[in-house]
C-alpha cells in the first residue's frame, strides 16, 4: 500500500494540481494567449516551484519542470502508439518496483569494478554477493577475475535480471544470479556483501546486516552511507559521479 508521505505520491499529487490549475485558466480566461507548448512550460515552471518548496530530492524538482514539456514535445513528434507502448513495457519491467524499494537501476563505475577487485581476495575462497544486481556486470567482472571466490547477484526487476541470467548462461566465468527481493535472502553464507542501491534502504540493511552476517565478514557501500554508523574504511573513486566505496567490518 503506497503511503501518503511516499514521494511518488506526493510527486502525482502537484502533478494533477498543477495541470488543474493552468486548465483552469486556459478556460476562464482570454487575456493570455499562449500556445500549448507554452503552457506546458509554465505548468512545468509551477510544479517545479512546488517541489521545490514541498523540499523534494534534486531530480524531482528536474522531473517536474521537465515532465509535461516533453510529453507536448513528443507528442507533436508524430511517433507511432506501438513505441510508447514498448518504451513503457520497458521502462514498467526496470523500474516498475522503484516505487517501492527506492533504488533505480543505475550501473556502478568501472573505476567502482576495478577498486572491488582490490579488495577481494586472491588465492582463499570467499562468497559474494551484489544486492541488486541489474544487469550482472559487476558480478560478472569480478567473477572473471577473481576465480577464487563463488559470486552471487539479486535482482528484482525482471528485465535487468533477463538480461543478467541470459549473460551469466553464455558467460565463460561461473557466477549465479537469483531473481527476487535481497530482504528476504540469508545473509549468513556470504563473506562480502556489495550494496548499491539509494539512501533509503541503508538502516534496515544495517540491522540484517549485523543480525544475519558472520563476524569478519565485510559489508561494501557505493555512495550510501549507513546513518550515524562510521565505516572503517572508505575509499574515494576517480569516476564520473565522483563516488566513494564505504566499508564496514563486521
Ligand atoms: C543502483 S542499481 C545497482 C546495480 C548493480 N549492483 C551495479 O552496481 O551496477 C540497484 C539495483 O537494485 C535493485 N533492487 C533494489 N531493491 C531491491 C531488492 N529489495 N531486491 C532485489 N533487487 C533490488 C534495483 O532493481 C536495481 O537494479
Amino acid at each position: 500500500m503506497l503511503k501518503l508521505q511516499h514521494p511518488v505520491v506526493i510527486a502525482l499529487l502537484i502533478q494533477i494540481i498543477t495541470l488543474l490549475l493552468i486548465c483552469f485558466l486556459i478556460v476562464s480566461q482570454s487575456a493570455i494567449a499562449l500556445s500549448l507548448f507554452e503552457w506546458s512550460l509554465v505548468q512545468g515552471l509551477l510544479a517545479g516551484l512546488i517541489s521545490y518548496y514541498t523540499r523534494m530530492p534534486a531530480w524531482w524538482i528536474l522531473i517536474h519542470l521537465a515532465f509535461i514539456p516533453l510529453a507536448i514535445t513528443t507528442l507533436a513528434l508524430n511517433i507511432s502508439s506501438t513505441w510508447f507502448l514498448v518504451f513503457f513495457l520497458c521502462l514498467l519491467l526496470i523500474y516498475g518496483k522503484t516505487y517501492k524499494t527506492q533504488v533505480p537501476l543505475y550501473l556502478s563505475s568501472k573505476c567502482a569494478n576495478h577498486a572491488l577487485e582490490t579488495l577481494l581476495p586472491e588465492q582463499e575462497q570467499f562468497s559474494f554477493v551484489d544486492l541488486g544486481s541489474g544487469c550482472g556486470g559487476l558480478v560478472k567482472n569480478l567473477a572473471s577475475s577473481r576465480r577464487n571466490g563463488i559470486f552471487h547477484g539479486i535482482e528484482s526487476a525482471p528485465l535487468p535480471f533477463l538480461i543478467s541470467k541470459l549473460r551469466s548462461i553464455f558467460c565463460a566465468s561461473s557466477y549465479k544470479v537469483f531473481w527476487g527481493d535481497f530482504w528476504e535472502y540469508d545473509f549468513s553464507k556470504y563473506d562480502v556483501i556489495y550494496a548499491y542501491l539509494s539512501p533509503v534502504p541503508m538502516e534496515p540493511l544495517w540491522h540484517k546486516v549485523n543480525k544475519e552476517m558472520r563476524p569478519g565478514s565485510l559489508l561494501i557501500s557505493n555512495t550510501f552511507m549507513i546513518p550515524g554508523i562510521t565505516p572503517y574504511k572508505s575509499i574515494k573513486l576517480d569516476d564520473f559521479s565522483k563516488s566513494t566505496l564505504y566499508l564496514w567490518k563486521i
